[in-house]
């Protein structure tokens, strides 16, 4: 890495990675994505102990989580060890730690720690943001990486490549950094670990999101968006909402159902999105991908279940559709 950005793979998406101790590499993270300073990035270690380098006051409880669901697909967000430079935490004295499972995050991180210890230097982290441009829906392919940053780096981006995000979606986010202040750990983005999972660890209630709670880019009403407009619908509405569509618009709709009905209208591309909400979370970035490529005008999806196991997929879809100024989605 050596002061430079390295993309990895990782079972949530793929990273944008730099040295999390040097300010000037961390730097580099921000410019890439055009992203403002002020907002935060996750550090990611190799293993739980390692958080004790980057954190303070880290509540027994943690460590519980730490175990429970460590390596995996879960940040946590406590008070920044005052060693650390803010850089980091976009300025705020918390900062996100995250150690991930997948086997080529592990070994880039292992790898990493080894050279900072014999160079003296034994806080090491990997500051990575998922590797898109700020806003944008995040890669879960080598691929997608690549074709973000092709405008800025003709030459490539060293991305290492690890297959397909298993995940699909962005790690749980939960924040602790209050607790021993007597305040609840607070869900600050929901993933794959469920707000259930993580409470019955915890022992206690987590809260959503709060006016005390950090800020989180990916919290911003607009975020996770493709370039073509989304548009939500309930299921029983959706032939009509296509059809509406259909009669006011000109171009191709791509339609994103769980649903084995039939839709026989002209413009009208069927995509069949699994049933399941792991198997949806694993495909949701990429179908969105592929439609923006596909040129269609619009894009129509199926609302997901209100259920626990659906809140990260509901979350990200709802994020998606707010960023069009005016799509009402249509609950
Ligand atoms: O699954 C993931 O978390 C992926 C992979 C690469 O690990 N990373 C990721 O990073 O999604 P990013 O930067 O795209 O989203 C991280 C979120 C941001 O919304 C950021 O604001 C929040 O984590 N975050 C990081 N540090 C924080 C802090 N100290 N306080 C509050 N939010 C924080
Ligand atoms: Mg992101």
């Amino acid at each position: 890495m050596q002061g430079g950005l390295v993309a990895f793979p990782t079972e949530t998406v793929y990273g944008l990675g730099a040295d999390a101790a040097s300010r000037a590499a961390v730097a580099k993270i921000y410019e890439a994505k055009g992203r403002p300073s002020s907002h935060p990035v996750i550090v990611h270690i190799a293993k739980p102990e390692d958080m004790a380098a980057w954190c303070q006051d880290i509540p027994d409880q943690v460590w519980a989580l730490a175990r429970a669901f460590w390596p995996g697909p879960l940040t946590l967000i406590l008070k920044r060890h005052v060693a650390v430079d803010a850089s980091v935490s976009g300025g705020q004295d918390t900062i996100g730690v995250r150690c991930p499972s997948h086997p080529v995050a592990q070994a880039l991180l292992i790898k990493f720690a080894e050279l900072k210890a014999a160079a003296g230097q034994p806080r090491a982290g990997v500051a990575a943001p998922s590797a898109n441009r700020f806003g944008r829906v995040s890669p879960t392919q080598a691929d997608h990486v690549r074709t973000e940053f092709a405008s800025m780096w003709p030459d490539g981006l060293l991305v290492l490549d690890g297959g397909d995000s298993e995940v699909g979606i962005e790690s749980t986010i939960v924040d602790l950094s209050g607790v021993q202040n007597g305040l609840s750990p607070a869900l600050l983005r929901p993933g794959a670990i469920s707000l259930e999972a993580l409470q019955s660890v915890l022992g206690c209630p987590v809260t959503g999101h709060t006016a005390q709670s950090p800020r989180v880019s990916g919290s911003l009403k607009a975020h996770y968006a493709p370039f073509t407009p989304l548009i939500l619908c309930v299921e029983h509405k959706l032939e009509d909402c296509v059809r509406d569509w259909l009669d006011t618009h000109e171009g191709n709709v791509a339609v994103l159902l769980r649903s084995d009905r039939q839709l026989p209208l002209d413009r009208v591309h069927l995509i069949r999105m699994p049933m399941m909400p792991a198997a949806y979370a694993r495909a949701l970035y990429a179908t969105l991908r592929r439609v923006d490529e596909s040129g269609v005008s619009v894009v129509i999806a199926e609302q997901v279940p209100d259920e626990p196991d659906w809140m990260g997929v509901r979350d990200r879809m709802n994020r998606a559709a707010a960023a069009f100024e005016g799509n009402s989605s249509q609950t």
